[in-house]
């Protein structure tokens, strides 16, 4: 069964003169992971962390690192951010023709595999890929870009997918990515997430990352069937 719920901030709202040192301050702040949310410009309209980049903050925080690949190309992408010190790769169906290929070269990295859902992307297309990953994302706003609105009508989604992990009997992570505050981590955990991507609700927490971490863990941990 998922473990406790999770907490991953994403490096997007970070202050990005500073990532090193915001590194260090989500781990103080007690989250679980760090996400780093790579965008080529083209699968997705911004542009952000090259593999050198992440490389160097990696000495700054003993967390697990996971890449989410907002990429059109993963399969060439993905073991570069695995040499640079991603645990977990997360690769968009939307991108990958061969999905159960470029899922098990993952695994073949030494990398946990993960599959990600847009919001528009039904959760049937998973079904035939559960044996191979760790994690599904289920992406709770259009990716692209940090300080979106939660989108609830992806819920159902939620509950369809945690019932695709309960019945395949693997111990698979269901994580959401987009618009999650302290309201909507207690919607997506009673939904069935246990892992929550947070960029605005921890970097702009007028208490700093500790309070707005510890807020978002006790939120969901509160709402969670599981808890
Ligand atoms: C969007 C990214 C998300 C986003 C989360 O494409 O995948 O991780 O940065 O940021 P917030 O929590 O501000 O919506
Ligand atoms: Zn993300």
């Amino acid at each position: 069964m998922a473990g406790p719920v999770e907490i991953a901030p994403s490096m997007l709202a970070a202050d990005a003169s500073e990532l090193g040192l915001e590194c260090r301050a989500v781990e103080a702040a007690g989250a679980d992971r760090v996400h780093w949310d790579v965008m080529d410009g083209v699968f997705v309209p911004n542009l952000t962390y090259g593999p050198d980049l992440v490389a160097a903050c990696r000495p700054h925080t003993d967390l697990p690192f996971e890449a989410h690949l907002m990429v059109v190309d993963p399969d060439r992408l993905a073991p570069r951010y695995a040499e640079a010190g991603c645990g977990t790769l997360l690769i968009h169906v939307e991108t990958c023709p061969h999905l159960h290929r470029s899922l098990a070269a993952i695994r073949n990295l030494g990398a946990r595999p993960g599959v990600v859902l847009n919001p528009h992307t039904p959760a049937s297309a998973v079904s035939e890929v559960l044996d191979l990953v760790d994690e599904v994302l289920v992406m709770t706003v259009n990716p692209g870009f940090g300080g979106q609105r939660y989108l609830e009508s992806v819920e159902p989604k939620i509950s369809e997918v945690r019932r695709m992990i309960s019945e395949c009997g693997r111990d698979i992570d269901l994580e959401v990515d987009g618009g999650i505050d302290a309201a909507a981590a207690a919607r997506a955990a009673a939904a069935g997430a246990n892992v929550l991507v947070a960029g605005s609700a921890v970097f702009g927490h007028p208490g700093g990352p500790g309070r707005a971490v510890a807020d978002l863990r006790a939120a969901a941990s509160s709402a969670s069937p599981r808890a």
